[in-house]
């Protein structure tokens, strides 16, 4: 069926994100005198990381965004990494530092996150800021990048008042699943998180208003899981066998059977083009951010 006013156009909001976080960025510059600095580090040569750090950094230069990017090789000792992220911590140029996941097997990922400095940590993966969004002190939080594009996709459709609405999280990685039942919990829905243990998972996905699917199994929630009416997130990006486009080919496609899902939903997001564009507009958002309050300037409402 068309999907005509039931699809969430993840991509024409995060161009509006990215429009709304090039335009703040100007007058930061004009007023602060302040460019907002991301600096991504990359280690080995996994060509999925390849291809996401540098569409990263073609964003950051569209923000206006001073963007800088440190690629190690995949031999590189742990505490060479550490010395990369504790030089840019340092580094008054520089607002936002990501190091992009997964490292080699020979780093602890978990001790390179915790050592970026909380108040640059734009992935929002450090302790303090988990701590933060756990606690709901967002005005000094950074919050983990999909969630929170998430939440804007659904508040653009649902509006900002989500006061005792019934939310399914399916997942609970500590990126996405977790944080996000913390963002929707903060707004008042009631919140249940769903994982691989439940029982009866399509039974409690149909007493949703908004259901979140962050597992990583391709086209899993079925059309009939969902209430009439609802709000369907789909966090999935699996790369599948698409023998119908030729021998070989393959085709992206979510945790959910969007085909499927919009007999019922009223609102649902497309793999590609939902969520996938708000995580790389939400980086933007948080170095940004991450900027204004280094130099005590009004964050930008997005
Ligand atoms: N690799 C895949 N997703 C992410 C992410 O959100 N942040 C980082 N740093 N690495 C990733």
């Amino acid at each position: 069926m068309s999907d005509e006013g039931k699809r969430i156009d993840g991509k024409l909001i995060a161009e509006d994100v990215v429009a709304r976080v090039a335009a703040h960025t100007q007058k930061l510059g004009a007023e602060k005198n302040v460019t907002p600095g991301l600096a991504v580090i990359i280690v080995g040569e996994d060509p999925a990381s390849q291809v996401y750090v540098a569409s990263k950094g073609r964003k950051a230069k569209e923000c206006g965004f001073h963007s800088v990017q440190h690629t190690l090789p995949a031999d590189t000792s742990e505490e060479d990494v550490l010395a990369h992220v504790r030089a840019l911590n340092d580094d008054p140029a520089i607002h936002g530092i990501l190091v992009q996941l997964p490292l080699p097997k020979h780093i602890d990922e978990n001790k390179v996150i915790q050592t970026i400095a909380p108040n640059k940590d734009v992935d929002g993966f450090h302790y303090m800021n988990v701590g933060k969004l756990g606690t709901g002190d967002l005005s000094t939080a950074y919050v983990p990048c999909t969630p929170a594009g998430s939440m804007i996709l659904i508040r653009r459709v649902l509006g900002d008042d989500l006061s005792g609405l019934s939310a399914v999280v399916i997942g609970r990685s500590n990126i996405v699943g977790k944080p996000m039942a913390n963002l929707l919990l903060g707004a008042n829905c009631t919140v249940t998180i769903a994982h691989s243990r439940t029982k009866d998972l399509p039974a409690l996905t149909r007493t949703a208003d908004i259901v979140v699917a962050a597992v990583g199994r391709p086209e899993m929630v079925k059309g009939d899981w969902i209430k009439p009416g609802a709000t369907l997130v789909d966090v999935g990006i699996n790369r599948v066998d698409a023998p119908e486009r030729g021998e070989g080919k393959t085709r992206l496609t979510g945790d959910a059977d969007y085909e499927g899902v919009l007999e019922n939903a009223a609102h649902a997001t497309p793999v590609p083009g939902g969520v996938g564009p708000m995580t790389i507009a939400m980086l933007m958002a948080n170095t940004l951010t991450s900027a204004c309050r280094h130099a005590g300037f009004d964050e930008p409402d997005l």
